[in-house]
């Protein structure tokens, strides 16, 4: 939430040279997913600090500079805003000013003590020009900054995060010194990208993959300090500090439509490479599986007796997912809670514990909070990532990176997939480990597991019949959407598309569940989505869900039905099938939630809506 982006150049001689302004503008056009309320930009140039802002999208930024240019300058600050305190207006857009003028601050996170501030500083008579606690930050930093000028804008931000409660990461330039940006950052993301002759901030590489893909992770509680040709990393309290030095492994051109017409689309369309490259290099030289950084023993993982999966949306039916799989396997039993529940119930976790994290950002506060509560609590954290440099892998025990590349539009869709890939690859890696699985039975199912991004390929080019419902449901009010066992979360996670993309009633059911009331929602037109298992599944869940279809095709639902190449008994009862190449019941969600996004994005496509900035949201929601 909120996309911050810092730039200190060389000034070329004369003034010419690159610009801060256009090398902000880009990070904030990558950055814009994480927030769209408004945007700003802060200049020093000419002594002074200049900024520009502007609510709503960043192309209303855009066309204020175009109309009102900010003078050319080597370092630059800008922000796009997710409103947390103070509504969507220009005045609340960052950066905001100190009272000098000459200080201007970007903020992401909640300053959680900004009321008793502000009334501290209007009591002192400093005039407030926004609703924003940010704004407070901007004057309590020019007051330190003014107190002694001498120790600088470092210091002076210092002062001001020892005061601060809250989640935060801050920019600041002062016009006093014209080639820094000074930072903070205390759970909320911030990274740093190191250039030639040129440095950079971010709330993700992102913001800076068009310039470098050499990155500097930063700790809790620190401030860093950037000029065209230094980086220095300190604590709260002054003491140097060593940020951990990374390459982010996708460049610049990952990160744009690649001829799409949106991102979500090229997301769906990249899955099979998501999956492929999450499943890569897994093996060692004896065909054991390995994962990224593990700092719990095989003794720990062996004593281990109960796995709690923590996650957010998406992440969470990932994790639903997984339960199938890692109770099966493995023979462990396996919660799965929503990160923001989890610490709030007193759970149960112990040494035993094996708590699996799962983020796409690693920037998710609601898990974050929920990771450190169980190690408070003496769990083992695995962290299932896919951003490099993020807080929740570097606050866990061990590490399975999820390689799906950057993910821009707000609504997950590759993620999810590679999140379930890593989610099976922990449950193998698991059985081979406590001897549930033989080294044979591991290699079968990878065997299966590597086959997938084919068969998702098969998915996406034989979906044009979805597409063409799609469109043509473009006026429907209420869409259901059931499924049994691993069809369950899948059938959730296609309604969270929905809802979330086309702003459409969607509920996701268990199919049982449905004649214990849902199927009260059910009248004549109504359209259900069902997950049906493979017919070559153990026990008779396949019959189950195909009894499932009748009785709502009984009262007048119209059924679209998901089903595996060769399943014939769905026929008489499906208004529309969907076919899915055959694979194990426990991996085809991976095939199963495909026809369900790409639904989605068509629908809300052809509602005239904007798929990759869904109304209200952000993607990474770095406050509670
Ligand atoms: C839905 C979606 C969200 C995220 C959730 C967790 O399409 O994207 O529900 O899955 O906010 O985010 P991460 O995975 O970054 O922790």
């Amino acid at each position: 939430m909120c996309g911050i982006v810092g730039y200190v150049g060389t000034p070329a001689a004369g003034g010419a040279g690159v610009d801060g302004t256009e090398v902000v503008l880009e990070g904030l056009r990558r950055l814009e997913y994480r927030g769209y309320d408004s945007a700003g930009i802060a200049v020093v140039a000419g002594g002074g600090v200049q900024t520009r802002k502007k609510a709503g999208k960043l192309a209303n930024l855009v066309e204020v500079l175009g109309a009102d240019p900010l003078p050319a300058a080597a370092t630059a600050i800008g922000h796009t805003r997710w409103a947390t305190h103070g509504g969507p207006t220009d005045a609340n857009a960052h950066p905001h000013l100190d009272a000098s003028g000459r200080l201007a601050v970007i903020h992401n996170g909640i300053v959680e003590n900004f009321a008793l501030l502000r009334a501290e500083l209007l009591e002192a008579g400093t005039p407030f020009t926004s609703e924003t606690d940010t704004e407070v930050v901007a004057h309590l930093l020019g007051r330190a900054h003014a107190a002694d000028p001498a120790a600088g804008l470092a210091a002076a931000m210092r002062a001001v995060c020892a005061r601060l409660e809250g989640a935060f990461t801050l920019l600041a330039v002062h016009a006093d010194e014209p080639g820094t940006i000074v930072g903070a950052r205390r759970n909320s993301p911030l990274v740093v990208g190191l250039g030639e002759g040129a440095n950079y901030l971010g709330s993700d590489v992102a913001a800076f993959i068009a310039h470098t893909r050499e990155a500097l992770e930063l700790g809790q509680d620190q401030i860093v300090t950037i000029t065209a040709d230094d980086v220095v990393v300190t604590g709260f309290d002054g003491t140097p500090r060593e940020g951990r030095r990374f390459h982010v492994d996708w460049d610049a051109a990952a990160a744009e439509k690649g001829g799409f017409p949106s991102f979500m689309a090229k997301e769906i369309h990249d899955q099979p490479q998501a999956i492929a490259d999450t499943l890569l290099g897994r093996t060692d030289a004896e065909g054991r599986l390995q994962l990224d950084e593990m700092k719990i023993s095989e003794a720990e993982l062996r004593s281990v007796d109960k796995i709690v999966v923590i996650a957010c949306g998406t992440a969470a039916y990932a994790g639903q997912v997984a339960k199938y799989a890692i109770e099966h396997w493995c023979r462990i039993p396996v919660e799965v809670e929503l990160a923001h529940e989890f610490r709030y119930r007193d759970p149960v976790v112990s040494e035993r514990t094996l708590v699996v994290a799962i983020s796409q950002s690693g920037e998710t506060m609601d898990t974050i909070m929920a990771v450190r509560h169980a190690r408070e609590q003496g769990a083992k954290v695995l962290a299932i990532c896919n951003t490099n440099g993020s807080t929740i892998p570097r606050e866990s025990d061990a590490v399975l990176y999820t390689h799906a590349g950057p993910e821009i539009a707000v609504a997950s869709t590759k993620a999810f997939l590679a999140q379930i890939t890593a989610c099976y690859l922990l449950g193998l890696y698991l059985a081979q480990l406590r001897g549930n699985k033989f080294a044979d039975e591991v290699a079968d199912v990878l065997a299966q597991l590597h086959e997938i991004p084919g068969q998702v390929r098969q998915v996406l080019d034989g979906l044009e019949q979805v597409r063409e419902i799609a469109r043509y449901m473009a006026d429907t009010r209420s869409v259901l959407f059931l499924g049994r066992h691993v069809g369950y979360p899948v059938a959730m996670e296609g309604a969270l598309k929905l809802k979330e993309l086309a702003y459409i009633h969607a509920e996701g059911f268990a199919a049982g569940e449905l004649k214990h009331g849902p199927i009260a929602l059910v009248e004549p037109g109504q359209p259900v989505f069902v997950v049906v298992p493979s017919p070559r599944g153990r026990d008779s869940l396949h019959s189950k869900v195909v009894s499932n279809i009748q009785e709502v095709r009984a009262r007048g639902a119209r059924t679209l039905v998901i089903a595996e190449h060769g399943d014939t008994d769905v026929e008489p009862y499906a208004d529309v099938v969907i076919r899915i190449p055959r694979t194990s019941t426990l991996l085809s969600p991976l095939l199963a939630v495909v026809p369900l996004q790409v639904f989605a994005c068509e629908l809300a496509t052809a509602k005239g809506l904007d798929v990759d900035q869904p109304r209200n949201l952000a993607k990474s929601v770095t406050v509670e």
